[in-house]
């Protein structure tokens, strides 16, 4: 396969949800790509073709990648610099529940580009932040780690840029191969411009919007963008709640006609339970924290998180209230993941439902096609694991749909009846196809609709 403008080679730095998904995708179209993951457990399955992460189409095509040679995982840079041109940071950046940011891994994967720099001989490397960071650091961290480090100067011996990432976790693959944006921040024409002539190259024919600014313009932009993504769950959400109050209301439909507005757009406008995973939630505070120190107004920042922490209690006060206390109840949880199509359990609304089910003295089991093994190591043994969907519902009082998986939507009525101990649903992610469970006279309480349910 030809790589023409692609250049040797290109290092990624983390094997999580981004840097797998990069990797796996540039090595497929031939680019000889080296992933280095700390994680060796990470290492050792990536080398032997199998994804340590749950992703659509991701499994097949890893495996076809390392089969032929063109990605290498391994859990120390070495010599890696030395064979690539351009290097991605893809380490994780977390955030505390005050926003402050936790660089460490951002800091580390500079320092170890830095010391390996100055064997390594030929072309100018060019070092790309994709881990969201907060405005500032590629340029007041990043930047000064690695000549530390390399005794090199940034724009002289190496080329610097922040090219965030939008994918979404269940399409990462098809969201890397088809980008809405390239995002790219640069402080010296020369790295944008490689860093753009690669991603010319790299999705030619097809011509993706490219924005070339300033690093703080970009790292703003993915920041922005989430809170801003965040906002349209928690208005929506917001609504939802003042639909139930009503007679007749239904957060679907105005939330279909809202989205008719093309000011406004229908996406990012689904009621449930909010929002989760390992990025608008941390992406957010971060945005507030950032503000704050800057001493702009965090009002609005504070009312997103606020309407999202809430609408994940209402839902543990629904339940209360419609068995008339949790204290000893069995509570079937189905969906762990944060959303459905990945294994992330990061920050999922169920999580925290869950834990606070237990809190009020429920007994709770749980359900999850993919994400049992990771929830499994949030929540410890205090819940019951079940692999099939009816055994989890077993003896239960009640039922909460927490994640939209498909399977969740038609649930068989006369083996929920047999089953479960009272036939009582609530639908957090408006997915029951109602109809049938209501003529079998099954009770359902739906997240944004009138409901007598007590
Ligand atoms: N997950 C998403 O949907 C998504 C989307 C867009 C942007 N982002 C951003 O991309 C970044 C990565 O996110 P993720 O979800 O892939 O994170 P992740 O936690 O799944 O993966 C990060 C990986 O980096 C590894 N790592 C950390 N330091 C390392 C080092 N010095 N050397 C080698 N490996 C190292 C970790 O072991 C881990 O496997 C974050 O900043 C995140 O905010 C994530």
């Amino acid at each position: 396969m030809s790589t023409g403008g692609l250049g040797r080679g290109v290092g990624v730095i983390g094997a999580g949800y981004v840097g797998l998904t990069l990797s796996v995708f540039l090595a497929s179209k031939g680019v000889k790509t080296i992933c280095v993951e700390r994680d060796g457990d990470k290492v050792r399955k990536i080398m032997d073709g199998v994804s340590p992460i749950h992703e659509q189409g991701l499994p097949e095509l890893l495996q076809h990648v390392v089969r032929d040679g063109v990605l290498e995982a391994r859990d120390e840079i070495g010599d890696m610099l030395e064979r690539v041109d351009i290097v991605f940071i893809t380490v994780g950046t977390p955030t505390g529940t005050d926003g402050v940011p936790d660089l460490s891994q951002v800091e580390e994967a500079s320092r170890q580009i830095g010391e390996a720099m100055p064997t390594r001989r030929g072309a100018t490397p060019l070092i790309v932040v994709k881990s969201t960071v907060p405005p500032g650091t590629t340029w007041h961290v990043v930047r000064p780690l690695i000549e530390e480090a390399s005794g090199r100067t940034c724009g002289e011996e190496f080329h610097l840029c922040v090219n965030p990432e939008f994918l979404r976790e269940g399409s990462a693959l098809q969201d890397t191969m088809n980008p809405d944006r390239i995002v790219i921040g640069a402080k010296h024409g020369e790295a944008a411009e490689r860093l753009k002539k690669f991603y010319e190259a790299l999705y030619h024919p097809s011509k993706i919007p490219t924005l070339v600014t300033t690093p703080t313009n970009a790292e703003l932009i993915k920041l922005a963008t989430n809170a801003f993504l965040a906002l349209k769950i928690s208005f929506i959400n917001l609504i939802s709640q003042v639909c139930e109050a009503t007679e007749d209301g239904d957060v679907g439909v105005v939330a279909e006609g809202l989205g008719l507005d093309p000011r406004i757009g229908p996406l990012f406008l689904r009621a449930g339970l909010g929002f989760g995973g390992s990025c608008l939630p941390k992406d957010l505070r971060s945005l507030r924290w950032f503000a704050a120190r800057l001493g702009v107004d965090t009002l609005l920042f504070e009312a997103i998180i606020g309407i999202n922490r809430a609408q994940r209690l209402r839902i543990v006060e629904k339940a209360e209230s419609m068995l008339g206390g949790l204290s000893g109840k069995r509570v079937a949880v189905l969906g762990l993941a944060f959303k459905p199509g990945t294994d992330d359990v990061r920050e999922s609304a169920s999580i925290d439902i869950i834990r606070e089910l237990l809190a009020r003295g429920a007994e709770v089991r749980v359900h999850d096609p993919a994400a049992l093994e990771n929830a499994r190591r949030v929540l410890g043994e205090g819940v019951t694991y079940c692999s099939e969907l009816y055994e989890c519902l077993d003896s239960a009082d009640l039922a909460i749909i927490a994640t939209e998986w498909p399977e969740y939507t038609d649930p068989d009525p006369s083996t929920i009846k047999s089953l479960m101990r009272k036939p009582l649903i609530i639908d957090g992610r408006r997915v029951l196809n109602t109809r049938r469970l209501l003529e079998a006279g099954i009770r359902i309480h739906t997240v944004g609709l009138y409901s007598p349910l007590a």
